[in-house]
């Protein structure tokens, strides 16, 4: 590359660290609960049909805007137009958002971790507590969850501070591999469990509303599908933006855009079939959110004995694995705004200071999320969101996930298709003699039917929350 910004320094180590961005807590928690209570296989086909027409489209979109102008979003967007470089502050705010309760969910990770560990030594790692009381004292002790934190940030801090090459690429060529092998790991030993077959049931036939205790609705199922396919891909938010920057022109952008939303999917089915067998093999109910990560997890994992340890050990290394692996292309994409816009001002800031002052403020950011305890506090400030909506979690989600990230998807299209043109994108993809792979499909969900679907449903969304 002609700059020192960094560079990958293959495909692979691009498409494993993309991937490393898109697997993460969305899938593991996510995904699999939200497939049982939305109808099963049907959501499962419309979920799909998401990743195609739009999962893989904006991949593309956004690769190739990274790749052309070298940039991290705002800068990119700039370079496009200057009126479009909100698009990227859209993205910049939403990285530093999810980032401020992405990391505190590592961070319960690493206690729970840390408590399998020991027992398989003999020590009690959770003082006797069943799941609902274990989480019930930790979330209250705020030392600790600040504490563990802060662990997760200066983790994120070090490889991304190591640059592109020899700390994200680094990290992810180990993670991501580690992660596959510990999910088939664990699903291995779930089915020798006796009723594990149930898991299935839930997640893949109408038997899991009945459980739940939901009806299907296609137009809520859309909803659901949609924001969970740009929160689990990562886009939307310029994320792979700011990845496609680092990548060399000679590597083929639509080819990649097929397989990281293919992987992020079969993630995110490996998941399920590694959490609800367990769940209900040992008679627990399954439920959505951090009590599916921590308290059932917890009481699954308690009720199989020794093993249970093990297991438990494993499966929150595989979520840490899971979580950092994003955490840091959270913390990439603002670190990389601060480092080009400095440059960009002639007064360049080095990557060791960018990374310092985002982590801080991304710190920032956490610590209230700490303190509220997953709404345990009571501070109540976030009514308007709803019911169901009780905790700085739920508003930070809904800000970025809800509002910012399917606004930047359809206004990336719409920039690309529209605005630019598809010549333009197809002369990125084509540099060096690559095909562009599919060029007709791209063209027409570009400029039809990606940004169609996706204002379909920010509009739906937008009326459901006036109660219509
Ligand atoms: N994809 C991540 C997950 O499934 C979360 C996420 C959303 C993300 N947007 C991102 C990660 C941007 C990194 C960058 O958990």
């Amino acid at each position: 590359m002609e700059n020192n910004r960094g560079s990958f320094s293959s495909n692979l180590g691009f498409v494993l660290a993309a991937m490393g961005s898109a697997i993460g807590l969305g899938n593991l928690w996510g995904f699999p609960y939200k497939m049982g209570a939305n109808g099963g296989f049907p959501f499962l086909i419309i979920y799909l049909t998401f990743v195609i027409f739009c999962g893989v489209v904006v991949m593309c979109v956004e690769m190739a805007i990274g790749r052309k102008t070298g940039k991290s979003p705002v800068l990119a967007m700039s370079q496009l137009g200057k009126k479009y470089a909100f698009v990227g502050w859209f993205g910049v705010l939403s990285a530093t958002l999810i980032m401020g309760f992405y990391s505190v969910l590592i961070g319960y990770s690493f206690r729970y971790m840390f408590g399998f560990l020991i027992q398989i030594f003999g020590a009690s790692g959770f003082g006797g507590m069943d799941g609902g009381a274990f989480f019930g004292a930790y979330t209250g002790n705020i030392g600790a969850v600040v504490g563990y934190t802060i662990l997760t940030f200066v983790l994120c801090y070090f490889i991304v501070a190591g640059g592109i090459e020899k700390g994200i690429e680094k990290f992810n060529g180990i993670g991501i591999p580690a992660l596959f092998v510990i999910l088939i790991a664990i699903i291995i030993y779930n089915f020798t469990l006796e009723g594990s077959e149930q898991g299935l049931v839930f997640m893949f036939t109408s038997k899991g509303m009945e459980i739940a205790g939901t009806e299907f609705n296609f137009l809520n199922a859309c909803r659901t599908a949609a924001g969970q396919m740009l929160f689990s891909c990562s886009l939307g938010m310029g994320a792979m933006i700011t990845y496609g920057s680092y990548l060399d022109k000679k590597e083929n952008i639509s080819k990649n855009a097929w397989i990281i939303p293919a992987a992020d999917t079969c993630a995110a089915i490996l998941a399920g079939v590694a959490i609800f067998p367990a769940v209900f093999a040992q008679g627990q109910s399954p439920n959505a959110g951090p009590g599916l990560l921590f308290i059932t997890m917890h009481n699954t994992f308690t009720s199989m004995g020794f093993a249970g340890n093990i297991v438990g050990a494993l499966f929150y290394l595989l979520v840490i694995f899971a979580g950092i692996s994003s955490a840091i292309s959270l913390m990439e994409v603002s670190s990389a705004h601060l480092i080009d816009s400095s440059a960009a001002k002639g007064k360049p800031m080095s990557r060791k200071k960018a990374v310092g002052i985002i982590a801080g403020i991304m710190m920032v950011l956490a610590i209230p999320v700490c303190i509220d305890k997953l709404g345990g506090a009571g501070w109540g400030i976030y009514q308007f969101l709803g019911e169901g909506s009780k905790d700085l979690l739920d508003l930070y989600d809904f800000v970025s996930e809800g509002v910012m990230m399917p606004l930047g998807a359809v206004l990336m299209c719409l920039v690309v298709g529209w605005g630019k043109g598809m010549d333009w994108m197809a002369d990125e993809i084509e540099t060096q003699g690559n095909k562009f792979v599919t060029r007709g499909f791209f063209t027409v969900c570009v400029k039809y039917i990606t940004p169609a679907m996706m204002l379909f449903v920010l509009i739906s969304l937008a009326l459901s929350y006036v109660g219509l």
